[in-house]
């Protein structure tokens, strides 16, 4: 048995030992959940630099080799070998599903697509020019009011149901929200057509004539829903584990997740990303752009440009561009402005010494935005795109969360630094 490894705090002068983990890759780590009983202080961490929330099986970022690993298997293979459902399989049960455990799978998913009827009606409560985000916040919120009844999350048949549900159901949802906001009727999946082929068909498909589905388009999309699967403990993923941490029901944890991602500095930066490539216009402007977010007086920043964990290429925006490279072909878009702008001005930035210094390189979120113009889905589209995929890795993390052992409320401290305590004064002192 290897000596357990400490580390030491020596605080008011008193040291304090506390026990080192370590994982299978990555960081080790320091666990300072005693930290408080033992020395009155909390660490401080805004942002969680520095801070584990929690230690997962499910995914791992090296951000300093570029490196996304989905169940240890990296995101380039499971790009090439497999589809978006064995990749929703994996994160979730940990394993690729063999031929068998596939076809059993793909077809649950293709008997559950249907939503109850009456949350058809909710869209009619809405703007017909709401985002589309703002809609699939709220009907994905009201599957509680639909699906949550009778369920008992701790059993793993009512967590397969519920898994099997809203994978099958949120790209219904997402592409009603699309339909209602273009008045077009709504269109229910068909059951001889995989779940990106599907998508598109609920998304592009009209019931005056058969829609054909081109394998190059829906095999990229499904490439996209791939890479935007799961991401460790990003901004929305820590938001659903935070609220399923209360025992908020999965419906209510997704549609906290869908909240959150929606920020242009989580999943809405491929929106603000391909609305920016436009407003630049023209490659005799990337450097003004390039200048004004280097100002620290401006608060532009490139979008599609940087990121917490990787300090290297994101993976995914390498395989983006490729898939964003292959559609256009496919499409006679080769020349397509702007992919030729967004090529331009990732070169130039990643020979700009600021970019350099402050290693910031592409992420997912550079080149998905045009791939998805090209697609034919509309830009206020893209962070539905995102959140569509993300709900595989929201519920595989939502379900190991609340089967580990371990797991608590998650309720963090403070540094409090208001007002002293004081007495109210009398409303003629005030
Ligand atoms: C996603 O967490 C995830 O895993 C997220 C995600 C996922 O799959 O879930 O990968 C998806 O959200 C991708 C990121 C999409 N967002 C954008 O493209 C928006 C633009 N990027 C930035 O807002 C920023 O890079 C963040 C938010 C992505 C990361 O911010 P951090 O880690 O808090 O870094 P930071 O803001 O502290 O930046 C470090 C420095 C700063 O300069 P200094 O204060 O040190 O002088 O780099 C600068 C920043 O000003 N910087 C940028 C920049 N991003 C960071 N400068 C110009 N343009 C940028 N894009």
């Amino acid at each position: 048995m290897s000596e357990e490894r400490k580390a030491t705090l020596t605080v008011d002068g008193k040291s304090v030992d506390f026990p080192v983990m370590k994982g299978t890759h990555g960081n080790d780590v320091i666990d300072i959940r005693t930290l408080g009983g033992k020395t009155g202080y909390f660490t401080y961490d805004s942002g969680f630099l520095s801070t584990a929330s929690c230690q997962s099986h499910i995914t791992f970022i090296d951000g300093d080799k570029g490196e996304l690993l989905y169940r240890g298997y990296p995101i380039e293979q499971l790009a090439e070998k497999c589809n978006f459902l064995d990749v929703a399989y994996l994160l979730r049960n940990g394993e690729l599903p063999n031929a068998a455990q596939k076809a059993d799978f793909e077809k649950t998913i293709r008997r559950h697509t249907l939503v109850h009827d009456q949350l058809t009606r909710f869209y009619n409560g809405f703007r017909r020019d709401a985002h589309p985000m703002a809609v699939i916040v709220g009907v994905a919120g009201a599957l509680s009011a639909f699906y949550h009844q009778g369920m008992n999350y701790s059993l793993v048949e009512h967590r397969d149901v519920c898994f099997q549900r809203i994978i099958a159901k949120i790209p219904t949802i997402i592409s009603l929200a699309y339909r209602y906001t273009t008045g077009l009727p709504f269109m229910y999946a068909r059951n001889d057509l995989d779940y990106a082929a599907n998508f598109m068909y609920m998304m592009f498909g009209v019931p005056c004539e058969e829609y054909k589905v081109n394998p190059v388009l829906s095999r990229a999309l499904d490439i996209i829903f791939i890479l935007h699967a799961d991401h460790e403990q990003n901004a929305s993923t820590s938001t659903v584990r935070l609220a399923g941490s209360s025992g908020a029901n999965p419906f209510a944890c997704v549609a906290a997740g869908i909240s959150c991602l929606w920020g242009p500095a989580h999943g809405g930066a491929n929106e603000a990303c391909l609305r920016m490539l436009e407003e630049i216009g023209d490659v005799s402007r990337v450097g003004e752009y390039i200048n004004r977010s280097k100002d620290k007086n401006d608060s532009f920043k490139l979008m599609g440009f940087g990121h917490r964990v990787y300090k290297n290429f994101d993976p995914r925006a390498k395989l983006m561009g490729k898939v964003c490279a292959d559609v256009l072909a496919e499409l006679g878009l080769e020349n397509d402005r702007l992919f030729k702008l967004a090529q331009k001005l990732e070169k130039i930035a990643l020979e700009d010494d600021y970019f350099i210094e402050k290693k910031l390189y592409p992420n997912v979120d550079f080149y998905s935005g045009i791939v998805q113009k090209a697609l034919g889905i509309p830009t206020s589209m893209f962070t539905c795109i995102f959140a569509l995929a993300r709900t595989a890795g929201w519920l595989a993390q939502w379900e190991e969360m609340i089967t580990d052992p371990e797991y608590k409320i998650g309720r963090p401290r403070q540094l409090y630094v208001g007002a002293a305590r004081r007495n109210v004064p009398d409303i003629s002192k005030r």
